[in-house]
């Protein structure tokens, strides 16, 4: 029960009380103290400890919070094999990301983009922005992360194997990615990696021209 010093400092305090009321004042503080928190929580809009289940975060999903009996629920985890909707599965995926999958993807993709102004200037920018880093702004190979105990410099995309790669080929790289470079897939949208391609037959014409460029 309520230690007699503790009743004597409230005693103390409010000297004209009875001792049932101070037993009764105290009980009721000790009781609020643990009953608030049960009300709060039942409260379905209130949550303490919520697990940060309001932010975005990688933790598998499933039941948390269990309420008088209530299981809330976060997100259930899709059905296997669900793709999202606006999801463009790629028919060559099953490929992987050595040079004779790009070579056999090449033979079977063709780039779906037309070669208009638009999509040249869209596919320089996708170049200058993803690629010429390592790749050098003119395909040499010579981009600023290269060089001695820097990114290993790629091969010039000048060579006579890197101009006979079918666009769907160059597609397949930067899909899958290949040694050492790595996949932009998540990075690049299919369309601009088509445009990319395109973009990259601009640089290996500027620096091999054939007679009728030159003619032009
Ligand atoms: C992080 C550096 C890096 C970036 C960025 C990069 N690449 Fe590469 N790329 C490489 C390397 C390294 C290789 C050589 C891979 C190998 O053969 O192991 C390569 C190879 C290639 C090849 C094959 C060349 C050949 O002769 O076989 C093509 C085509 C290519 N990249 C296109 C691109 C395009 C297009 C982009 C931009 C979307 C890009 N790369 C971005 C590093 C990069």
């Amino acid at each position: 029960m309520i230690p007699p010093q503790v009743i004597a400092i409230i005693q103390n305090c409010y000297p004209r009380w009875s001792p049932t009321m101070y037993k009764a004042t105290l009980l009721g503080m000790v009781a609020s103290a643990f009953l608030m928190p049960l009300l709060l929580l039942s409260i379905p809009m209130i949550e303490f400890f919520n697990g940060m289940a309001a932010q975005p975060k990688g933790k598998a999903q499933g039941t948390y919070g269990r309420v008088f009996g209530e299981a809330r629920i976060v997100e259930r985890p899709p059905v296997p094999g669900t793709i999202p909707r606006e999801y463009a599965a790629y028919a060559m995926d099953h490929l992987g990301n050595t040079i004779e999958d790009a070579v056999a993807a090449g033979a079977a993709l063709h780039n779906p983009m037309p070669i208009t102004r638009e999509t040249l200037m869209r596919g320089q920018r996708v170049y200058e922005i993803f690629c010429a880093a390592c790749h050098g702004k003119e395909g040499y190979g010579d981009g600023p992360v290269t060089g001695p105990n820097r990114f290993p410099a790629p091969p010039s995309l000048h060579t006579d194997q890197a101009r006979g790669y079918a666009d769907g080929t160059i597609f397949h790289i930067v899909t899958k990615g290949m040694g050492k470079m790595p996949s932009y897939r998540e990075l690049i949208p299919p369309e601009d990696r088509w445009m990319a391609a395109h973009y990259l037959r601009v640089l290996q014409r500027a620096a091999n021209p054939t007679p009728e460029d030159l003619q032009r």
